[in-house]
């Protein structure tokens, strides 16, 4: 069954390549990002790798806890880490699951067999503090991820979380954000001071709130 905004992220016990891991004690009460990705010693999930290990301190700063995973065995998994670390400049510092009883992707329905039988697919499942999800993206083999449009997107995931705002398409950290629809002007003049633009009555752009 498909995993869909708001549910619990369904828990599991897993080898990875920093030993047996289950999930939600690993995680506690932090964020975190579960993805997957085909298969081990394939090109773009090399520069995936490469590119996710690079920005592990950005997730760091945002206390987000990162975890992959691929179909293969962990012993294949530290063999291609070699490879990652040679050509991407980067070693791998985060876990990957190793899943070739496909337990994990089951649960999470990462394996799309119109698209291919026995290979997850591209995956990301952002998972809040309490242990919901709060995003997720499928990508195919052929298209490597964005991960800065992932961080973008926990950025305002972290923001919308704490003040009563969304984020407007294309919003970067620090640009201007939109006050809830459902706060009424009332409410805006108290949670937000510096005031607001009001373009429509549904549409009210104020600063992005500070911490
Ligand atoms: C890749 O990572 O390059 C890849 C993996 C599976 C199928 C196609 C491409």
């Amino acid at each position: 069954m498909a995993i869909r905004l708001g549910d619990t992220a369904p828990n599991f016990t897993a080898e990875t390549t920093d030993g047996t891991i289950d999930f939600h004690e690993w995680k506690k009460d932090s964020w975190a990002v579960l993805f997957s990705h085909p298969k081990d010693f394939t090109p773009v999930c090399t520069t995936e790798l490469g590119t996710v290990a690079k920005l592990k301190p950005e997730f760091d700063k945002r206390g987000v806890k990162v975890m992959g995973l691929s179909v293969d065995p962990v012993d294949s998994h530290h063999e291609w880490e070699k490879d990652i670390e040679e050509t991407q400049g980067e070693a791998v510092n985060f876990p990957m699951i190793a899943d070739p009883d496909r337990k994990v992707a089951d649960l999470y329905d990462m394996i799309h067999p119109n698209a291919n039988d026995t290979l997850t697919v591209r995956s990301v499942f952002v998972i809040g503090p309490d242990d919901k999800v709060k995003l997720t993206l499928t990508y195919p083999a052929s298209t490597g991820r964005n991960f800065d449009e992932l961080l973008r997107v926990i950025d305002s995931l972290q923001l919308t979380a704490k003040h009563s705002v969304a984020t407007p398409a294309d919003w970067n950290q620090g640009e201007d954000v939109i006050i809830a629809p459902a706060i009424s002007n009332d409410d805006a003049k108290e949670k937000f001071p510096a005031g607001w633009k009001e373009l429509k009555p549904y549409l009210r752009v104020t600063p992005q709130p500070q911490d």
